[in-house]
């Protein structure tokens, strides 16, 4: 009781502060998420996402590189494809623009870590994330018969080398079928990742820009979870578990804390967040008109959803906070 306990104790000498500080950001917590197309000597800045751009293959190495050197470790992929299709099957070419990223990426650097994003919106002409069709009396994505072109996709990034593998389709049983896959394949090493919490969020909007992907009819309502929902997040991410899911995600992550704190607490598993495109280029473009500061800011998000609970942070900021924390 006060007196006696004067909790601005421990803040009055910066070094104690910094000593009883609880969450810390390092490098490390990293996933930077690179756009990758075909060609040679590519780089095109995505206009809504300052900093961030289509790369082809050569061009990406470079940005790794870089990455790498500023302690970034860890990488997640989102391809590009030349042509798109009604089934995405580009996705699934062994020879597609992902696993070709994967190939240069690990030819180049052992020590960086290729996660692939693994879902069919950039591949299908009518940006939907899986196959479409009218079985239900209505059109609408396929659960199941996209399940078997995911598992392809999978087994094709698999091959080229990837580290690891993140579905972010929202389809049910994609974890089990994943998994199944890998394992009769002889990939029981691989882990998964799955954005098991994944919202339908207006959050996303720059990214449909930087990835081609936005659905040319109706939403992803149909497949991504209700942003009103809470309950349901936990009955996501407890099945992606049972299907043998290494990591689990939550996406968004700044309008979304409190889902990311209930899935901490509730199953003390690794979690990712995904500090999405949306949330980025709000930073961005209030940084740029002078109305924040840009470092403290982004700073203080990252350290806030690592505090919600995350373990790791998928941020197109993270070369600028790696910059940052480097001091
Ligand atoms: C699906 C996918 C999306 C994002 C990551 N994976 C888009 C969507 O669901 O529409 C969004 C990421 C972001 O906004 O930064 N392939």
């Amino acid at each position: 009781m006060f007196p006696t306990t004067r909790l601005r104790r421990l803040r009055y000498q910066p070094l104690v502060r910094a000593m009883v500080r609880e969450t810390t950001l390092d490098a490390r917590d990293f996933i930077l998420p690179f756009f990758v197309r075909h060609g040679q000597g590519v780089k095109k800045e995505i206009t809504s996402m300052p900093g961030n751009y289509q790369l082809s293959v050569d061009r990406l190495i470079e940005e790794v590189g870089t990455a790498r050197e500023l302690g970034i470790h860890a990488v997640i992929l989102f391809g590009i494809p030349e042509h798109k299709d009604a089934a995405g099957s580009s996705a699934y070419d062994d020879h597609g623009i992902v696993a070709e990223a994967i190939r240069g990426v690990k030819k180049h650097y052992k020590d960086v870590l290729a996660i692939t994003d693994e879902c069919f919106c950039e591949y299908t002409d009518h940006g939907h994330c899986g196959i479409v069709n009218d079985r239900t009396g209505r059109l609408d994505v396929d659960n199941d018969a996209t399940l078997d072109i995911l598992v392809k996709q999978c087994l094709a990034h698999a091959k080229a080398g990837a580290d690891m593998v993140a579905p972010s389709g929202m389809m049910d049983g994609m974890v089990q079928a994943i998994r199944r896959g890998f394992d009769d394949a002889g990939f029981t090493h691989l882990p998964i990742m799955s954005y098991s919490a994944k919202y339908a969020s207006a959050f996303y909007g720059p990214f449909r820009e930087a990835a081609e992907s936005p659905p040319q009819f109706g939403d992803r309502g149909s497949y991504q979870m209700d942003p009103a929902n809470s309950d349901e997040a936990l009955r996501e991410v407890e099945l992606d578990l049972q299907e043998g899911a290494d990591i689990v995600m939550v996406k968004p992550a700044l309008a979304y804390m409190d889902i990311i704190r209930r899935v901490k607490n509730r199953f003390g598993v690794p979690l990712a967040a995904y500090n999405v495109s949306g949330e980025f280029a709000m930073v961005k473009a209030a940084a740029q008109r002078g109305w924040i500061d840009e470092r403290k800011i982004t700073l203080e998000i990252l350290t806030s959803i690592k505090r919600a609970g995350a373990d790791m942070i998928l941020t197109y900021h993270a070369k600028e906070a790696a910059k940052w924390l480097k001091g």
